[in-house]
C-alpha cells in the first residue's frame, strides 16, 4: 500500500489577528454545521477514489482555528475519516488549538477520538505584543492550556512562537523559549513574522504606528532560539521546526520529502499522482457544490519531472538531513555534483553548504540565507 498524509482545513476563528492572511472567517457559528457536513461529504467522495489504495500515516487538522469548532464536531470529522480511509495504528494525528477557544472537554474529546498531537498557538509571553497582534488570549490561558493538555496525557505537543514581532526584544524571545523548555514541550516552531501586504499590521508598519525589529535584531532572535534549543537537546530538523529526539512531525516531514497528501476543506491544496490541485476559496461554493456531490476544484496542475526535481532540492535543503545525492541522482537521472559543480564549489568554499556522507546540506550558520542558497542551486 502507498502512504498518504491528510490535511483538513477549518476556516473559522474567533477573531482575525492583525498579521494573518490565512483563509478564515469570524462570527460564522451558523456556518459551522453546514461546513462540517460538506467536509464529511468531501471525505466520502475522496475516500471512494483513493481510500483503498493508500495507508494514512498522518492527519493534520489545521486552520484557521479548529478549536473554535463545537464539541462533537471534531469527533464527527474523525469518524468520517476512519470510515473512509485506513489510518495506520501508529499514525500521527494533530490538531491546532488556540488558548482562548480550547476547553478541557474539547481536549478530552480529541484524546478520545485518537488525536495524539497538539499544536498550540502561544506566539509570545509578552501581553502588550499579544495585543498588538490582535490575539484574544492571555498569557494565563496559554499556560493553562499547556498544563491541562499535559494533565490529560498529551505528550506530543508543539507550541508556535513568533519572532521579529513589533516592539519585540531579545528578552521576550528568551522568556518564551525558556518557558517552553521548562515545561518540557517536545516540539517548538519559531516563525519569523512575514509582513503580509493585505493585513492591518502591514498598514500599521507603513504608517509608522509600530516598528519592527531590524534585520540584525531578527537574525539575533532566531540565532538565540537555535543555539538555546540545540543546547537543550532539541534538533532543528527544518528551518522553523525544533524537536526533542523522536518528536519530529511525520506530517511535516512528508511535505519536505515530497510525499503525497490530500487536503480536504476550503482552499485545500493536494498533491497526489504527480498532480497538484486546490479547492475553491469561496465558502458558499464549497458547501453548495459538495451538496451536489461535486468537489469544487479550481486549479489542477501536472507537476513535470523538472518541477519535481527543483522542488525536491528546495524542500530537502530546508531540512537538517539535507539532500540524499544518490537518491536524487537516481530519481532524476542526473549527477548534481557535476551538473552544479561551480555553484556547489562556491557555496562550500564560503561555508554555506557541506557535502558529507552522501548528503548535501545547508550549514547551521547559513540557514538565514537559505533562499539565496536555494536559488543558486535551482
Ligand atoms: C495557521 S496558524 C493557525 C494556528 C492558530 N489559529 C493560532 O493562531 O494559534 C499557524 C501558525 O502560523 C503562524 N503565522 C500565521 N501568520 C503568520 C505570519 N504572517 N508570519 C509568520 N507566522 C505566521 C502563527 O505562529 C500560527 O500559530
Ligand atoms: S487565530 Fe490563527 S488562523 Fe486565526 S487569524 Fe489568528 S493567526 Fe490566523
Amino acid at each position: 500500500m502507498k502512504k498518504l498524509s491528510i490535511y483538513i482545513h477549518i476556516p473559522f476563528c474567533t477573531h482575525k489577528c492583525s498579521y494573518c492572511n490565512f483563509i478564515s472567517f469570524c462570527n460564522s457559528n451558523d456556518k459551522k454545521e453546514d461546513y462540517i457536513k460538506a467536509l464529511c461529504g468531501e471525505i466520502r467522495l475522496r475516500g471512494k477514489e483513493y481510500g483503498k489504495y493508500y495507508d494514512i500515516t498522518s492527519v493534520y487538522i489545521g486552520g484557521g482555528s479548529p478549536s473554535t469548532l463545537k464539541e462533537g464536531q471534531v469527533a464527527k470529522i474523525m469518524s468520517e475519516l476512519k470510515n473512509n480511509f485506513r489510518l495506520l495504528p501508529n499514525s500521527e494525528i494533530s490538531i491546532e488549538v488556540n488558548p482562548e477557544s480550547v476547553t478541557e472537554k474539547k481536549l478530552l474529546e480529541y484524546k478520545l477520538v485518537g488525536i495524539n498531537r497538539l499544536s498550540i498557538g502561544g506566539q509570545t509571553l509578552n501581553p502588550k505584543i499579544l495585543q498588538l497582534l490582535g490575539r484574544k488570549h492571555t498569557i494565563e490561558q496559554t499556560k493553562n492550556v499547556i498544563k491541562l493538555a499535559q494533565k490529560i496525557g498529551f505528550d506530543n505537543i508543539n507550541v508556535d512562537m513568533m519572532l521579529a514581532l513589533p516592539t519585540q526584544k531579545l528578552k521576550d524571545v528568551k522568556k518564551m523559549a525558556t518557558f517552553l523548555v521548562k515545561k518540557n514541550i517536545k516540539h517548538i516552531s519559531p516563525y519569523s513574522l512575514i509582513l503580509e501586504p493585505s493585513t492591518p499590521l502591514y498598514k500599521m508598519v507603513l504608517n509608522k504606528k509600530v516598528t519592527l525589529p531590524s534585520e540584525e535584531q531578527s537574525v539575533e532572535m532566531y540565532n538565540f532560539v537555535f543555539n538555546y534549543l540545540t543546547k537543550k537537546g532539541y534538533s532543528r530538523y527544518e528551518v522553523s521546526n525544533f524537536s526533542l529526539p523522536d518528536y519530529e512531525s511525520l506530517h511535516n516531514l512528508n511535505y519536505w520529502n515530497m510525499g503525497e497528501y490530500l487536503a480536504f476543506g476550503l482552499a485545500g491544496h493536494s498533491y497526489i499522482s504527480y498532480t497538484r490541485f486546490s479547492n475553491t476559496e469561496n465558502l458558499e461554493d464549497y458547501i453548495n457544490e459538495i451538496s451536489k456531490n461535486n468537489i469544487p476544484v479550481i486549479s489542477k496542475e501536472k507537476i513535470t519531472i523538472s518541477m519535481r526535481k527543483d522542488e525536491t532540492l528546495m524542500l530537502a535543503l530546508r531540512t537538517k538531513e539535507g539532500l540524499n545525492l544518490k537518491d536524487f541522482d537516481a530519481k532524476f537521472n542526473c549527477h548534481l555534483m557535476t551538473d552544479k559543480k561551480r555553484e556547489i564549489e562556491f557555496l562550500t568554499m564560503h561555508n554555506f553548504i557541506s557535502v558529507k556522507n552522501g548528503f548535501l546540506r545547508v550549514n547551521d550558520n547559513a540557514f538565514y540565507v537559505l533562499n539565496s542558497i536555494i536559488s543558486k542551486l535551482v
